[in-house]
């Protein structure tokens, strides 16, 4: 167990850990249970230790505390075990403080995405005589309900949805928890112990990030808000966690209507006698949505963002150029092609007897890339039945390239 804590913060920061997790039901106390690679508990901590340097104590169920200690990753906690309520646990943390600490942020684990910003809101307004609480707005409509009767409205502008860290002056948070435990009452959250000390509660603005996993919905949640965040920005391709290559799909679509004059250019070849697509640059569809989809793959963004009116360089310019320049564009940020899959509906041109010349060409523009495309008719329905023009969609599988 690690016992140290860093001489100068004068803020502690107790992190609630102890609770079973009845409700997400995973097999495990919550704080333990597996999100993106981590545990709950882990992620959680990563906010605490992004956020302003402060002590911090770990309160986890008894018998857990070595294994809690160890998801500290090496970052000084102090580890204490909690008690079968709540208000128990952060009673354990409090007791935990060493002497130095002047504020107290009580946090839950379980608010494992809570940005570190929220920490430094509330640690800032905390004052003599005053808690602070970060808190949402509620959204939805509320109703006072008896016997599966609606009693009657409630004003919703008069309520907050609380979250943690809940700041506190230490000596008066102490004082409001001995207090509690002499009266023997269970309060809803520190911040109701707090006021019934005579403490005054401010609230600052809460986030959405901060909420509380409760249920294995919630978890999910969690799970798709890291796997969003992690959507590598131009250049930062996310590196693969331990050897594991993560593959990511892409969709794109692109429609253009037949314009009549000169040759139609499709899936990087020139067909002869076939009316012309308008569109931008050469008209060709076919390698317009292969572009949307390996940077939808890739999240970087589109093909009106790299190759539109912005970059004059690319007016007229072939499909086969945009390409090329769209798997440079994936390199850069560290992703390679997997493959390409790409259909066409539309009356014309009659595609199969140059399929694989087309596979060719598109396949070597990708710098050797796998592409697959096919052609299709929708039985003279819509645009592309009326001849009008033709619709294409493509999707994309791309994969981090594995450094080092
Ligand atoms: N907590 C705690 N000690 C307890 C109960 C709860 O430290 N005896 C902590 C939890 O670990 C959690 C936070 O308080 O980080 C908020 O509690 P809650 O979301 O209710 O978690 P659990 O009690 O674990 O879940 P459940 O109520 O579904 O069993
Ligand atoms: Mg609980």
């Amino acid at each position: 167990m690690t016992d140290h804590v860093p001489p100068l913060a004068r803020t502690a920061v107790i992190v609630v850990a102890a609770g079973s997790g009845t409700r997400l039901a995973a097999g495990a106390p919550k704080a333990f249970v597996p999100l993106a690679g981590r545990t709950i508990l882990q992620h959680a901590l990563d906010g605490v230790f992004a956020a302003a340097p402060a002590q911090v104590i770990l309160v986890v169920p008894a018998g857990r505390e070595a294994e809690a200690a160890a998801m500290a990753d090496g970052r000084p906690v102090r580890v204490v075990a909690g008690g079968d309520t709540r208000q128990q646990s952060v009673a354990a943390g409090v007791a935990a403080l060493a002497d130095d600490v002047d504020t107290v942020l009580v946090h839950d684990a379980a608010r494992a995405l809570t940005p570190p910003a929220q920490f430094a809101a509330v640690a800032d307004a905390v004052a003599p005589g005053v808690g602070v609480i970060p808190a949402l707005p509620v959204v939805d409509t509320l109703k006072r309900v008896h016997d599966g009767v609606v009693v009657a409205p409630v004003e919703r502008a008069e309520l907050a949805a609380a979250q943690t860290p809940q700041g506190f002056p230490r000596a008066e948070l102490e004082a409001a928890y001995a207090q509690a435990a002499e009266r023997g009452v269970e309060y809803t959250d520190d911040a109701a112990l707090f006021a019934a000390a005579g403490g005054a509660v401010h609230h600052v603005l809460g986030s959405d990030e901060a909420f509380k996993i409760t249920t294995p919905h919630d978890l999910e949640r969690a799970r798709m808000i890291i796997d969003n965040a992690s959507v590598p920005a131009l250049g930062q391709a996310r590196r693969p966690v331990a050897g594991a290559v993560v593959p990511r799909i892409g969709i794109g679509t692109d429609v253009h209507a037949f314009a009549g004059g000169g040759t139609l250019r499709l899936a990087g070849l020139d067909w002869p006698g076939e009316p012309a697509l308008e569109g931008h640059s050469d008209g060709d569809a076919v390698a317009h949505a292969i572009v949307d989809a390996l940077l939808g793959a890739a999240g970087l963004g589109d093909i009106g963002q790299h190759f539109g009116t912005a970059h004059p360089e690319y007016a007229g310019a072939h499909g086969d150029v945009f390409l090329a320049r769209t798997a440079e564009i994936l390199a850069e940020a560290g992703y390679a092609i997997g493959n390409v899959s790409v259909q066409f509906q539309g009356n014309r041109p009659r595609f199969s007897a140059r399929r694989d010349e087309a596979q060719r060409v598109l396949s070597a523009a990708l710098g050797g890339a796998p592409v697959a495309v096919s052609a299709t008719t929708t039985d003279g329905l819509g645009f592309p039945g009326r001849g009008e023009g033709i619709a294409v969609t493509a999707v994309a599988l791309v994969h981090p390239i594995a450094h080092g």
